[in-house]
């Protein structure tokens, strides 16, 4: 799949993003608007990504045309940190568009327990690169890990231009919501949050520290509480359901 008419998908979605582009292959999307210092409001699709990056400095695998793969630049002049809930409103915007789908906290995109979008920001203050990959049409042998799936194999077919431009048009509102401080945000992320009421094993640092017990919530600052007690994104390596 891949995007067919751009400058349509920019015309539907001009009130949020003003400079929509597209790109057959590039390295990564998230890495090519942190170079080139592109001004809040632009948007960055590629067909394929070569050198796609995903959390904890992993490799992020966007085959050609298998993939909604985007960046979007953010101005966070007028919203100073912290940033916990700025992560969170990129994945309620995929659910916005995907009703199929919750979110693992804090914002690994999952349908049935399977993923099937990641987000990865970055900081480059005054802006924060916001990128999301969603696995839109993938040949199950494409599939990277067997915890990931795809829009096409879950029985969901999209018009890919639709859908991207519904995908930036959501990301537009929620990412409004969250300069606006509107609890709504957080409202709605609690309800698409399949991590609340799980038993989970969280690891602090890779290998070491573990902390187990019941996810009791997600606190205002978007944090997790395991027993009632906040971790935040930054302070956890890695988050696992114990059953
Ligand atoms: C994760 O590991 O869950 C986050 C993956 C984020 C992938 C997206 S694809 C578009 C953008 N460009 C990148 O290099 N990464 C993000």
């Amino acid at each position: 799949m891949s995007v067919k008419d751009v400058q349509a998908i920019q015309d539907k979605v001009a009130e949020y993003w003003t400079d929509v582009r597209w790109v057959e292959s590039t390295g990564s999307t998230n890495a090519d608007l942190l170079k080139d210092g592109s001004a809040p409001g632009t948007v960055l699709i590629a067909d394929e990504q070569t050198a796609g990056k995903g959390r904890l400095g992993r490799h992020w695998v966007s085959p050609k045309g298998s993939q909604l793969a985007m960046s979007m630049v953010i101005d966070v002049t007028d919203t100073p940190p912290p940033f916990g809930l700025l992560s969170i409103a990129p994945g309620v915007a995929v659910t916005d568009v995907v009703p199929q789908a919750q979110l693992k906290w804090p914002n690994d995109v999952q349908i049935c327990g399977k993923k099937i979008a990641g987000i990865l920001s970055a900081l480059d203050m005054p802006r924060v690169i916001v990128g999301i990959g969603i696995n839109v049409a993938m040949r199950p042998e494409d599939l990277p890990v067997e915890t990931a799936t795809a829009l096409n194999l879950e029985g969901i077919d999209v018009d890919f231009d639709e859908f991207t431009a519904d995908i930036l048009a959501a990301m537009g509102r929620r990412l409004k919501q969250w300069q606006e401080r509107d609890p709504q945000l957080l409202e709605d992320y609690r309800k698409v949050c399949s991590t609340i009421g799980q038993q989970v094993r969280l690891e602090l640092r890779e290998g070491e520290e573990t902390v187990r017990g019941l996810v009791t919530g997600i606190n205002d600052e978007g944090e997790v509480l395991i027993d009632d007690t906040p971790f935040s994104v930054g302070d956890v390596h890695h988050l696992r359901p114990t059953q």
